[in-house]
């Protein structure tokens, strides 16, 4: 690839600001945006008006242009972008978690066919070198299970939560992470963990080489949680995380991406605000924890800039455990310790195996006990907007 290495854009919110600002306080990167493409014509953008263009064409047909950076919100529109890019023989870089986690086996196949490179680091974990260190440094099979904090906008909530105890902090947090840009454009992605399970779907394929349905994560978001549900958390000497965990049980696979009571030594409880945080459980390095800023224009833009750079010595994603011949499948039939927060007949009705608290109080009903996740997951308490479903992590 030539220098400096031309880049065209697809738009500029967070992230595209965050990119275009970091390229232009470090010219030592030698790349330089040629082009940015976005849809509304009349809004107002802090650069001249000539670096724009209406036109996906004018970026994906220029013969100048190196690699197409797709960070735009809509997944359709993104993959006929990234597509059309491939197509025309263009490397691309996106960010976009929801393409990538619902479009894999197609992007595969894209690759295969054009032969050109697709990075996506900026999907998942924000800042953390996540998916280049599953793919390279854990390239073998002895990865049993990850365990992360993957949503910086649930984290920066419950962190708010967990500190301040008061009622209505929830939603001036909400306001609060999509005013620094953390949040999704529509919140509800991240706060049903939406979010969360695509990057779940991310993990699983490069971590363990299988290509799971993003419907058949385990997900549940963080919005019935309230204020007595962080006090029981305390007073197990916990707090609670939105956690993703695919963990290898059985020769299977099971994926959460779920509120968890995460005891307060546990390396994960300290990871506040818009941090993520990783751990990796392999059977000899033992756990390994991977911290870094999650969501955010300048952290976000990091992880775009590292795939610029990696494509420049012709990296690309061999995806080598997905050829592998032990891929896991996936199995969400494995025993888990809940937490269910509720109205007596549905708390009642969850088939527990056992039960191990069982608490009437005045500021609500509660059981923890253990559980088949598939059993918690077709029960009708994960699905009630007033019922606040959490695991407990035990290990
Ligand atoms: N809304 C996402 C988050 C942005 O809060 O983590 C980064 O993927």
């Amino acid at each position: 690839m030539k220098s400096p290495l031309q880049i065209g854009l697809f738009g500029f919110g967070t992230v595209g600001q965050g990119l275009y600002d970091v390229l232009r306080r470090t010219p030592g990167l030698q790349s330089e945006i040629k082009r940015i493409c976005v849809k509304d014509h009349t809004k107002q953008r802090p650069i001249d008006a000539s670096a724009f263009t209406y036109s996906a064409s004018d970026i994906i047909e220029d013969p100048d242009v190196d690699v197409v950076v797709e960070l735009i919100d809509d997944a359709d529109a993104a993959y006929e972008i990234v597509r059309a890019s491939m197509k025309y023989g263009k490397a691309v870089v996106t960010a976009n978690k929801r393409m990538v986690s619902t479009r894999l086996p197609e992007l595969l196949e894209l690759q295969r066919q054009t032969g050109c490179p697709l990075l996506y680091e900026a999907s998942t974990c924000g800042s953390i070198p996540i998916i280049r260190n599953l793919e390279e440094y854990y390239d073998n099979d002895l990865l049993s299970g990850i365990t992360g904090i993957v949503n910086g906008t649930t984290n920066f909530i419950l962190t708010h939560l967990t500190r301040r105890g008061a009622d209505g902090g929830y939603e001036s947090a909400l306001r609060e992470a999509a005013a620094r840009g953390f949040a999704e454009s529509d919140p509800t992605l991240d706060v049903e963990a939406y979010d969360a399970a695509f990057k779940t779907v991310i993990l699983t394929a490069h971590a363990f080489g299988a290509i799971i349905d993003v419907n058949s994560v385990v997900r549940r978001g963080i919005t019935a949680i309230a204020p007595f549900d962080v006090r029981v958390a305390a007073s197990m000497g916990s707090v609670v995380k939105l956690l993703s965990r695919v963990v290898i049980r059985d020769g299977g696979v099971s994926a959460v991406a779920i509120p968890t009571f995460v005891p307060e030594g546990n390396a994960l409880a300290s990871i506040s605000h818009e941090v993520n945080g990783v751990r990796l459980d392999a059977a000899f390095s033992e756990a390994q924890l991977m911290v870094g800023k999650g969501a955010g224009g300048g952290p976000t833009a990091s992880a775009v800039l590292s795939d610029i750079s990696a494509l420049r010595y012709g990296y690309r994603y061999e995806y080598r455990k997905l050829k592998g011949s032990e891929v896991p499948t996936l199995n969400n039939h494995v025993d888990v310790v809940a937490y269910v927060r509720g109205a007596r007949s549905i708390i009642e009705a969850i088939p527990w195996k056992q039960r191990r608290i069982d608490v009437r109080s005045t500021d609500g009903d509660y059981i923890i006990g253990t559980v088949e996740l598939s059993s918690l997951r077709e029960s009708t308490a994960f699905d009630d907007a007033e019922t606040f479903v959490a695991l407990v992590l035990e290990d």
